[in-house]
């Protein structure tokens, strides 16, 4: 399926919950997330008809979101249906907290890779930044994705001025380390997130300071580019919303958590699904629908502001 921009999309990002067992400061309140009433919810039934429908319009990449997706029940079986379906590639984005105990029956169900949310490398500062993580967990996460085999596993770093820029290094010996890729993100300054705007680290800023990265082609249309340090594991990846956006190669439409498809991470145009549930045809023309009138291009580089929450829209 193609946009109205000759941009290829199939990629579906389907966030399962608004909800998340932790609260990253730039992402969620303290008091979390207002309440949604179950039957304004999708159940996982209707997860697996909006699957169907996708796939019979091309789409063969889907990742899993939240909120955090581990927390929401059905999850696994979820992802089970995605494999039968056909899915090429299944992934998750999550924070890696429950990923331990699940991740043998994520596997067995059929996923193929996870990206773990992981700020930080100081037990403190990751307690701090997420209100009452504890860092061991998502060590034991990343361990367990590498035990069963999810490849590759990707880190996802949410650099802040003053809070974890410092460890830039650190992380790149992580990498090396432990062969994972290290992605440094830019926040974007959406929902709570705009509090950190002063905090914004540029990865032009990053990349300038590192001569020694040699850049690598990627292999899909995915937001980040990628480098290596010669002779080194693992790639360090940027994705740079802010200073060097990506929307020309976007792939990508999503689903929320209330059942709304969404054309951009940062656009107001939403298309209800509820009505068109239980037809297939339906399901499949609001999809082409949202591909028609997915924006050009972001402008939060030129200031644009929104307040829209990113635990709802899955990042
Ligand atoms: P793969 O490349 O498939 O591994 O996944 P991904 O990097 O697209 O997914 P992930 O959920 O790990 O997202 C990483 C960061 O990229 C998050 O901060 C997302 O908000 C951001 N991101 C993902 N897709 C988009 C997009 O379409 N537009 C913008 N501006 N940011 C995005
Ligand atoms: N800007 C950039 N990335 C963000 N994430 C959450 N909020 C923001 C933001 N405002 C990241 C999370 C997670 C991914 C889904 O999005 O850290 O890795
Ligand atoms: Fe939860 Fe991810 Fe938001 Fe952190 S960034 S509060 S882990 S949804």
């Amino acid at each position: 399926m193609n946009d109205a921009f000759g941009r290829q999309i199939d990629y579906l990002r389907i966030s399962v919950t608004d909800k998340c067992n932790l609260r990253c400061r730039y992402c969620m309140p303290e008091t979390g997330v207002p309440y949604i009433n179950h039957d304004k919810l999708l159940t996982i039934e209707d997860y697996c008809e909006i699957l169907a429908a996708a796939k019979e319009l091309g789409i063969d990449k889907v990742r899993f979101t939240g909120g955090e997706p581990l927390v929401k029940k059905g999850i696994v079986a979820l992802i089970q249906k995605a494999s039968q379906i056909g899915f090429r590639d299944i992934s998750l984005t999550t924070n890696g907290i429950l990923l331990e105990s699940m991740a043998d029956d994520l596997q067995a169900a059929g996923l193929n890779r996870v990206n773990i949310s992981l700020d930080t490398l100081d037990p403190n500062k990751y307690h701090a930044i997420t209100r009452w993580g504890h860092l061991e967990d998502v060590y034991q996460g990343i361990e367990a994705a590498r035990r069963v085999g999810f490849t590759p596993i990707k880190l996802n770093v949410v650099l802040m001025s003053g809070f974890n820029d410092d460890e830039v290094t650190d992380f790149f010996d992580l990498a090396h380390r432990d062969d994972v890729d290290v992605r440094f993100i830019e926040l974007m300054p959406i929902g709570t997130g705009r509090d950190f705007k002063d905090l914004i680290v540029s990865n032009q800023r990053i990349l300038a300071s590192h001569p020694e990265l040699e850049a690598v082609p990627s292999l899909d249309n995915g937001p980040a580019t990628y480098y290596r340090c010669p002779g080194k594991r693992g790639r360090i990846g940027f994705i740079s919303p802010m200073s060097c956006k990506f929307c020309s190669s976007c792939n990508r439409l999503r689903v929320d958590a209330t059942g709304h498809l969404i054309p951009c991470l940062h656009s107001d145009l939403r298309l209800s699904l509820s009505e068109a549930l239980g037809d297939r045809d339906k399901l499949k023309a609001l999809m082409v629908q949202s591909a028609m009138i997915k924006p050009q291009t972001h402008h939060l580089d030129e200031g644009a502001l929104t307040d829209k929450p990113m635990n709802r829209i899955g990042g």
